[in-house]
């Protein structure tokens, strides 16, 4: 008997074809979330779970005894009960690699947009406001030449160093858990504190996982160590960054501008107060949505799941639970 997989959302074909060489399948293939009491009925009797992002808890884990292996569509991994996980062998895979040039490009344009005004002077276009005229109120600050400190340098920092310093001559800062003299070495990056970079930096870009240890990493004291002509990037997790600091910090002008692809609660309320400032530039959680990107990252979820319930090692097992291997 094939051992018997669930896909909690839709997933290219192509993905689809890896699982079913190897396994029966069931697939959630509607546009919107699956409901939770679904989700947990269909894990009754499965052996893996393919999930972009959805809470894998306690709850959920008691409700699949069978379960092997779930496989998370994305390179974060926060959604994860690591310790439930590994009280029960359960093994979590991400999809690392194949995102890292996508999102490193979102920074840059995130960092483009909010220098540039981009989203701010569109909709005043579009709003027939254009007139003739003295145009300093629509100056923007440069990014070329602009010092950028990058908070957390993994793959994806250093993919991002590596536009900022090549692609815009950019001085590049970074903070680390630890020293990465070898990013040091392939794009000129320079180590220092988190009050060092805060200080010193024009652009911000946040890209550190989510964990206990990150919640809330950057918050009301934060801020005020930033230059007043800071700009603000975040594409790691909203809960990294203390919301209402940030909406002070835009608002007293003791930043300049910040550009988001995350916010602390998905999808984000209608009503927060960081949508009516004209010096923040949104998108909704997109970081690594392009068509090809998303069918590598399938596909690399697919091969895992296919792995871990066949009792294999899959390529990308969560560090936190690679002792189960
Ligand atoms: C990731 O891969 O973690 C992206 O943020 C998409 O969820």
């Amino acid at each position: 008997m094939k051992p018997k997989v669930f896909i909690a959302r839709p997933i290219p074909q192509e993905a689809i074809d890896i699982v079913a060489e190897r396994c029966d399948y069931r697939i959630w293939d509607k546009k919107e979330p699956i409901p939770r009491d679904l989700l947990l009925a269909q894990l009754a009797d499965a052996d893996g779970l393919v999930t972009f992002g959805g809470r894998v808890d306690r709850e959920m884990l008691a409700h699949a005894p069978r379960l092997k292996v779930v496989s998370n569509i994305s390179v974060g991994y926060n959604n994860f009960d690591l310790p439930e996980m590994k009280r029960r062998k359960v093994l979590g895979t991400h999809t690392p690699h194949v995102l890292d040039d996508t999102v490193a490009d979102m920074v840059i344009a995130l960092m483009l947009a909010a220098a540039r005004r981009i989203t701010e002077l569109d909709a005043m276009v579009k709003a027939g406001q254009w007139q003739k005229g003295a145009d300093f109120d629509l100056y923007g600050v440069d990014v070329h030449h602009a010092t950028l400190g990058i908070i957390g340098m993994g793959r994806i920092g250093e993919a991002v160093a590596k536009r900022a310093r090549f692609g815009f001559s950019m001085d590049v800062l970074y903070t680390n858990r630890r020293r990465r003299p070898d990013a040091e070495q392939a794009v000129g990056a320079t180590f220092v504190s988190l009050p060092e970079l805060l200080r010193r930096a024009d652009f911000i870009v946040v890209l550190v996982p989510l964990t206990e240890e990150t919640y809330h990493l950057i918050g009301e004291a934060q801020f005020a160590a930033m230059k007043d002509s800071a700009i603000f990037v975040n594409v790691s997790r909203g809960k990294t960054v203390d919301e209402e600091a940030l909406y002070r910090a835009l608002s007293s002008g003791a930043i300049r501008a910040a550009g988001l692809d995350v916010f602390e609660r998905e999808p984000v309320a209608p009503d927060n107060p960081l949508l009516r400032l004209k010096n923040v530039v949104t998108v909704p959680h997109i970081g690594s949505a392009t068509a090809k990107t998303r069918l590598e990252m399938a596909k690399a979820a697919a091969r895992s799941v296919v792995a871990g319930v066949h009792g294999e090692r899959p390529l990308y097992v969560v560090p936190e639970l690679q002792e189960l291997l």
